[in-house]
C-alpha cells in the first residue's frame, strides 16, 4: 500500500492512541501462565500482539475476546501449557518470539516458532543462550540463533546468574520468565535499565521481584494470581503526533491516557530539551503510569543521545530523526547499534530514505548524524516493511514540500492499524491517505 502525504495547515486536537503493545503482549503471557482468569481492557489489536494470542490459544490457552480491546485470558496455571500441534509463527513480532521462547524454555515439550522475513534475520542467539544455560534445548537455524528454531523445555530449570552484553527487556523478560519454572533465584544485570514492564507485571500477578541497580532478580515458587489489568496508551505510537506536533508550523496536538513508565520517556526528556513546548498534566497513578502529554509547534534544535538514555527511546529514534531533520543545528545518536537488528536496520533506512527527502544524514555505525534545518522536499520514499519507519516518514511528509509518497506501508498494522485515521482527526482536510482512496 501506497500512503500519499501533503503538509496540513496544522494539527490541533486531542486524540487517543491504542494500548501499550509491550504491556499488551506481556498481559497476555502472564494471564496464561496464571491461575485464575486475567481480564484485560486497552489490549493493542494490532498484528504483533494478535499474534502473541494466537500462540498462546495454540499452546491451549483459552482466549476469549470480549469486546474491542477487551480479552479474558483462562489462566492455564504452571504446569497447564500443552504440546502445540504446529508450527507457532509469530509473524514480525520480536517480542512474541523471545517473550515466548522464554516461556517455552520451562515446558516438557518440542514447540517450534518461526517468523517473516524479516524476524527469521534477527538475532535469537542472545536469547538462546542463557536459556540453554539454564537446562533448555534449542536447535535451528545459524547454530540454534535464527528462526525457525525448536525449544524442548525442562523442568525444573537451573537457576541463573546472567549478564547480558545488550540492554534489552526483550532478554530481560524471556529470562525473568523462564526464572518463574527454575529451582532457585534467577537475576538479570543489563548494561543499561531496559523498559521494565515484565517486572511491574509479575509483581502485580504476586511474584518475587527484587530491583537492585541494574540488576533484576526472580524468586519462583508460589502461584501467579490471575486480575485485572488496564493497558495504558502506548507513549511508541503517541510519539508520532508529538514529535508532528512540534513540527508542523501552527498545531497544538494532545494525546490523552498515555503510558509514561519512567523506563520508556526518554522522548519526552530529548523534545525538552530540543526546545519543544511539551505539557504532561492529568497524571494517574497505576502499576503502570499514565498522563495526558500535549505538544505545540516550537523551534527546535539539535541535540545529543546516548548511553543510558537510548534503551528509553530506542523504538523513538526513528521519530526523533524527523524531529532532527526539522531542527536548527546538529543532533548527534551515538551508542544506538541496536537500531541495526530492529524490524530492518533502522540505521540504514533512516540514512536512505530521509536523505531522499532532503535531510542531511550521516550514518554511524552506533547512530546517526543530522543537520537539521534544510528544507524537506516531497519524494517517493519506502519503508523497508518496517512499522515505525514508515509512520516516521509520513510525519516527514508532513513538513515536505509538495506531495510524499511513502510505499509499502501494510507494516504499520503490526503495531498501530488506526494510525492514518487518528493522524487525519487532527486536520481539517485528511493530510495523509491511501493512493486510490478518496482525500
Ligand atoms: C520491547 C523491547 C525493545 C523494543 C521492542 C519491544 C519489549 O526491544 O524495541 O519494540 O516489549 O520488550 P529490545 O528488547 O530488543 O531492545
Amino acid at each position: 500500500m501506497r500512503v500519499i502525504v501533503t503538509p496540513p495547515r496544522r494539527l490541533a486536537g486531542t486524540v487517543q492512541v491504542p494500548g501499550d503493545k509491550s504491556v499488551s503482549h506481556r498481559a497476555g503471557l502472564l494471564g496464561a501462565l496464571a491461575t485464575g482468569p486475567t481480564e484485560i481492557t486497552g489490549f493493542l489489536e494490532s498484528l504483533d500482539c494478535l499474534n502473541t494470542l494466537r500462540a498462546l490459544q495454540a499452546l491451549g490457552v483459552e482466549v476469549t475476546r470480549k469486546g474491542p480491546g477487551e480479552y479474558r485470558i483462562g489462566g492455564a496455571g504452571p504446569g497447564g501449557l500443552q504440546e502445540p500441534d504446529n508450527v507457532l509463527d509469530c509473524g514480525n513480532s520480536g517480542t512474541s518470539a523471545r517473550l515466548l521462547l522464554g516461556v517455552l524454555a520451562g515446558q516438557p515439550f518440542w514447540s517450534v516458532l518461526t517468523g517473516d522475513d524479516s524476524l527469521r534475520r534477527r538475532p535469537m542467539g542472545r536469547v538462546a543462550e542463557p536459556l540453554r544455560q539454564m537446562g533448555a534445548s534449542v536447535v535451528g537455524r545459524g547454530e540454534g540463533s535464527r528462526l525457525p528454531l525448536a525449544i524442548r523445555g525442562a523442568r525444573p530449570l537451573k537457576g541463573l546468574r546472567y549478564r547480558s552484553p545488550v540492554p534489552s527487556a526483550q532478554v530481560k523478560s524471556a529470562i525473568l520468565l523462564a526464572g518463574l519454572f527454575a529451582d532457585g533465584e534467577v537475576s538479570v544485570e543489563e548494561p543499561a535499565p531496559s523498559r521494565d514492564h515484565t517486572e511491574r507485571m509479575l509483581r502485580g500477578f504476586g511474584c518475587r521481584v527484587r530491583v537492585d541497580g541494574r540488576s533484576v532478580t526472580v524468586t519462583p515458587g508460589g502461584d501467579l494470581r490471575g486480575h485485572s489489568i488496564r493497558v495504558p496508551g502506548d507513549i511508541s505510537s503517541a510519539a508520532f503526533f508529538l514529535v508532528a506536533g512540534a513540527i508542523v508550523p501552527g498545531s497544538a496536538v494532545t494525546v490523552s491516557g498515555v503510558g509514561v513508565n519512567p523506563t520508556r520517556t526518554g522522548l519526552l526528556d530529548v523534545l525538552g530539551e530540543m526546545g519543544a513546548e511539551l505539557g504532561i498534566s492529568d497524571r494517574q497513578g497505576d502499576d503502570e503510569p499514565g498522563a495526558t502529554l500535549t505538544a505545540r509547534a516550537s523551534r527546535l534544535r539539535g541535540a545529543r543521545l546516548g548511553g543510558a538514555l537510548i534503551p528509553r527511546l530506542i523504538d523513538e529514534l526513528p521519530i526523533l530523526a524527523v524531529a532532527a531533520a526539522a531542527a536548527e543545528g546538529v543532533t548527534e545518536v551515538l551508542d544506538a547499534a541496536e537500531l541495526r537488528v530492529k524490524e530492518s536496520d533502522r540505521i540504514a533506512t533512516l540514512g536512505a530514505e530521509l536523505t531522499k527527502l532532503g535531510a542531511r544524514v550521516e550514518e554511524r555505525a552506533d547512530g546517526f548524524r543530522i543537520r537539521g534545518g534544510a528544507p524537506l522536499r516531497g519524494a517517493v520514499v519506502r519503508s523497508w516493511g518496517d512499522h515505525r519507519i514508515a509512520m516516521a516518514l509520513i510525519v516527514a511528509g508532513l513538513v515536505a514540500e509538495g506531495q510524499t509518497v511513502v510505499e509499502d506501508t501494510q507494516c504499520i498494522a503490526t503495531s498501530y492499524p488506526e494510525f492514518l485515521t487518528t493522524l487525519n482527526a487532527l486536520t481539517s482536510e485528511p493530510c495523509a491517505y491511501p493512493e486510490g482512496a478518496p482525500a
